[in-house]
């Protein structure tokens, strides 16, 4: 990709693609339908795509978890041009925030070099943990989170209780929650939407010191996609939900015991990642309308260059799609 294009940051193209999907989505704020959130969010997104100059084959859909009405895996999408990619989508990243109008339901979408994007087959679920660039050598799945937890205060120069660490709220956390607290740091637990979770702890200022938990891998991929370009780090595990599954696992080709990090899950240094906040949220404003126009706040990074933009667009409200 880089020959053919050597300054060419996809992300640019790609954030009018989040951006269709988080306009579409908006729709749908607080009206109790999640499937036709998505739905509006995909159709958007499917739209603007087939507009990009690329070869792209979806290697990260959604579909398999909550049979979703998503750009399915193996999918073919962009104009055809030679630029060839994998593409990792979630087009309503928080589909139950959204129906719900709760904060940081996004847009999301990343793009890296044909074959470079992990595919976890079967694997619905993985363990992720994620920080910033200051602490991404002291992460750990392995060790027990208190461990983790000590030497990121003492990095920081903080107390464990200064420390904040963002974690979905599922009864299937609750015992990594009880040590958590029990060790003295604090928790902020939230419905839905981890790769937001992520970002939150790889950006400056929001407050949250780590991500944790069990969620989906499609979302650890994207997340992973995003946090290479802030030199951060995310770690994952597949959490295989049954026998079955780990079986299939296993099958596929992927080691349910190995520690995969930022770079097993996109490979190769030229990533690009666009994201639109659909809700308010920690980093980014969600979609306003006006009788007059439409203004979106979205996140544009590559991960060459290390370039993290955010992007304000406004949009003339006569000449956009409602
Ligand atoms: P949707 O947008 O598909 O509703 O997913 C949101 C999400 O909260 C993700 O951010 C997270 O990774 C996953 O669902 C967790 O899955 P589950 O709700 O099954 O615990």
């Amino acid at each position: 990709m880089s020959e053919n294009h050597p300054d060419r940051n996809l992300a640019l193209e790609l954030v009018r693609v989040t951006e269709a999907a988080a306009v579409a989505a908006s729709r749908w704020v607080g009206r109790g339908d999640k499937n036709a959130a998505d739905g509006a969010a995909v159709d958007a997104m499917r739209r603007m795509i087939a507009t990009v100059q690329m070869d792209g084959i979806v290697v990260i859909g959604e579909g398999e978890k909550d049979e979703a009405p998503m750009l399915f895996n193996g999918e073919r999408i962009g104009d055809g041009s030679p630029t060839a990619v994998d593409i990792a989508v979630d087009p309503l990243e928080g589909t139950t925030l959204t129906a719900k109008g709760q904060p940081n339901a996004l847009c999301v979408i990343a793009l890296s070099e044909r074959g470079t994007m992990f595919d976890p087959g079967p694997c619905v679920y993985m363990e992720k943990m994620a920080g910033s660039a200051d602490i991404a050598d002291l992460l750990s799945l392995e060790e027990p989170v208190e461990h983790v937890l000590d030497r990121v205060a003492r990095r920081r120069r903080v107390d464990v209780n200064d420390l904040m660490v963002v974690i979905l709220d599922r009864p299937r956390h609750a015992e990594q929650i009880a040590r958590i607290r029990a060790h003295g740091a604090r928790i902020r637990l939230i419905t839905d939407g981890d790769v937001a979770g992520a970002l939150m702890a790889v950006w400056p200022d929001t407050g949250i010191d780590l991500l944790w938990g069990i969620g989906g891998t499609p979302e650890g991929v994207l997340a992973a996609a995003a946090i290479k370009a802030t030199g951060g780090q995310i770690i994952g595990r597949m959490t295989p939900r049954d026998d079955d599954e780990r079986a299939r696992t296993i099958a596929f080709g992927i080691d349910p015991e190995r520690i995969l990090t930022a770079n097993d899950l996109v490979r190769g240094n030229n990533c690009f990642f666009a994201a639109t906040g659909v809700t308010d949220g920690d980093i980014l404003r969600g979609v306003r309308v006006t009788a007059d126009s439409i203004t979106t706040q979205s996140l544009v990074m590559r991960s060459l260059s290390g370039t993290v933009r955010v992007v304000e667009g406004r949009q003339r409200r006569s000449t956009t799609r409602l």
